[in-house]
Formats: C-alpha cells, sequence, structure tokens
C-alpha cells in the first residue's frame, strides 16, 4: 500500500502512513504557466494499492480536480486499487435543485469520483437528504463519524456541561455524544434566511444556566450558525460556549466573528488543518485502512 496526499491533507497522509507503518510518498502538484495543472507520481505504482487522501477545502474546486487527475494517473500507471481517503468531502450540502437551474453539485462531484476511484473513506459526510452515499457513489463507501473521538475530547475537558445541537441535521452528533456522556441535549430549530443569515430557536426547553454548553456541528463554515446558537445559550444565563466542529471550514474570518459574538472556544477535528484542530480523528482511519 502506497499512501499519498494531494495537496490539503499531507499532515494526516504521513501520520497515516507512520502508524500503518507502509510507504508515503509525496505526489508533485503544480501548474503550468498557463495555470493548467501539473501532476506526477514519485514511486512505481503498478499493482499497488494507492490510497489517496484529501479533505476538499481549502479550495474544493481544485482539491476535486487533484483527485481526479491523480486517481486516474494511478490507474494509468497500473495501479490495483485507488482508495480516497477523504475526511472531509466537500460538496456535498448542496444535494438538490433548491432554486431553478442549479446545478445538484454532490451528484457532479460523485459524478466524476465514480469514474476513477475504487472505494471512498470518509468521515461524517453532510447527508441530509441523502439517505447513504449510496444515493450517489457506485463504489464501496464507508463513512465514519468522529463522535466517539468528540465525546472523548469533551469527557477529558468539559465539566458541567450541556450539549446544543444547532439544527435538526445535527441531533445526529449532538444527540449520539451527549447520550455517550450521558448530560443533557437539545436540538435547535434553525431558520436559514441566506448563508450569511441563520436564525435560532430551542423548541425542547434544557436549562443552559450556569452550564457550560458545547454546541455540536459537522461543518463550522461562516460560524453563522455558531453565532446564533452561542447567543441563545448566554442569553439563557450559559456560563461558557465551546463552538465543536467535525469539519473547521472556517471562512470568512469566522474565528474571530465567533470570539467576538461570545463564543468562549472553538474546537475542531483534524479533518481539515486548522490552528483550532484538537480532535486526532486518525485512529478512525486507521482501523479502516487496516481492513485494506
Ligand atoms: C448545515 O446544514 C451544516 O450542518 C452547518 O450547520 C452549516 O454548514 C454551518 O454553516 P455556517 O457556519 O456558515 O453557519
Amino acid at each position: 500500500m502506497i499512501i499519498t496526499s494531494c495537496g490539503n491533507s499531507e499532515k494526516i497522509a504521513k501520520n497515516l502512513a507512520k502508524k500503518l507503518k507502509t510507504k508515503y510518498s509525496p505526489l508533485t502538484i503544480g501548474a503550468f504557466p498557463d495555470g493548467e495543472i501539473y501532476l506526477r507520481f514519485n514511486t512505481p505504482l503498478k499493482g499497488q494499492k494507492v490510497v489517496l487522501v484529501q479533505s476538499f477545502q481549502p479550495h474544493p474546486d481544485m482539491s476535486l480536480f487533484d483527485v481526479v487527475f491523480a486517481a486516474d494517473t494511478a490507474k494509468d500507471l497500473g495501479a490495483k486499487k485507488v482508495i480516497l481517503v477523504a475526511p472531509y468531502l466537500g460538496y456535498m450540502r448542496q444535494d438538490k435543485r433548491f432554486n431553478p437551474g442549479e446545478a445538484i453539485s454532490s451528484r457532479i462531484m460523485a459524478k466524476l469520483l465514480n469514474k476513477s476511484i475504487d472505494k471512498l473513506i470518509t468521515i461524517d459526510p453532510h447527508i441530509h437528504r441523502y439517505k447513504s452515499l449510496k444515493d450517489i457513489f457506485t463504489m464501496p463507501t464507508v463513512m465514519l463519524t468522529a463522535n466517539s473521538v468528540i465525546a472523548d475530547y469533551i469527557k477529558k475537558k468539559v465539566k458541567n456541561t450541556v450539549i446544543i445541537g444547532p439544527d435538526w441535521e445535527s441531533y445526529q452528533w449532538a444527540e449520539t455524544i451527549a447520550k455517550d456522556i450521558k448530560v443533557p441535549v437539545t436540538v435547535l430549530r434553525k431558520t436559514r434566511f441566506s448563508s450569511r443569515h441563520v436564525e435560532e430557536k430551542m423548541i425542547n426547553e434544557v436549562s443552559v444556566r450556569g452550564k457550560n454548553v458545547v454546541i455540536v456541528d459537522d461543518i463550522i463554515s461562516t460560524g453563522k450558525t455558531m453565532i446564533a446558537a452561542s447567543k441563545m445559550a448566554k442569553e439563557r444565563g450559559a456560563k461558557s460556549v465551546i463552538a465543536i466542529g467535525v469539519h473547521g471550514l472556517l471562512v470568512e474570518d469566522a474565528v474571530n466573528k465567533m470570539k467576538k459574538w461570545g463564543v468562549d472556544k472553538i474546537v475542531t477535528t483534524d479533518c481539515i488543518e486548522h490552528p483550532t484542530n484538537k480532535i486526532d480523528v486518525s485512529p478512525l482511519l486507521i482501523n479502516a485502512l487496516r481492513k485494506e
């Protein structure tokens, strides 16, 4: 087995290779003077299982394009199997045509990957309107969840806590984690007016007064969801608010905005490399890759 990264996930790829005692071979990815992609494998691939590690952030378009080029090239060079480990799989949120004429990006992304990838391993993909990854991928897929490593983090680091899921979709993280660590939980009702304007309502009342509130979501992008949930918790007397995201996209100065609006601490897993990474997902990926 040969492990490589496509640019975004070098740290995690090297870590996986080290722990699995397998070869890490960096890809050369650059650009021709006109901007076209240049990509080169630096080790023979004939008969090998090739693991491409790539989270789709930053630069989701380029990240996807790099994977398509790398996977196709690996096959062309004789790789026996190409496995994509995408700790963060992008493009999953546009899972329907919300307005006439829109691209259903998740389907297009999957179509591109279906052609050259033999297996996909990912962590907490944004499954909302799809029932499973099978709805869009034709290759075998493994969908891991960071719930156990997030629960371990909260157990070790936060006392006297209440878990909040900021929207209906987040129940799958918030409720499972709360059950694991045996603390109260509530899931809010989110209304999204635009990609940068959200409002939250607490439907099932849970007291947060004097508590260290942990808000758990799969993605923190602009931070607006976390800010709205955090404001509500603080207004109801929460002692502190910790925002935990599986995938910290943290775009548009999200970290500073969240801090400004009352989020005391931001914690993410290392699915996407970021200074807020405090939770290591490599044990989950190692288990999955050991089965290969
Ligand atoms: C959406 O359904 C996701 O689960 C997240 O709640 C969302 O992507 C967060 O976005 P933002 O940080 O921009 O509010």
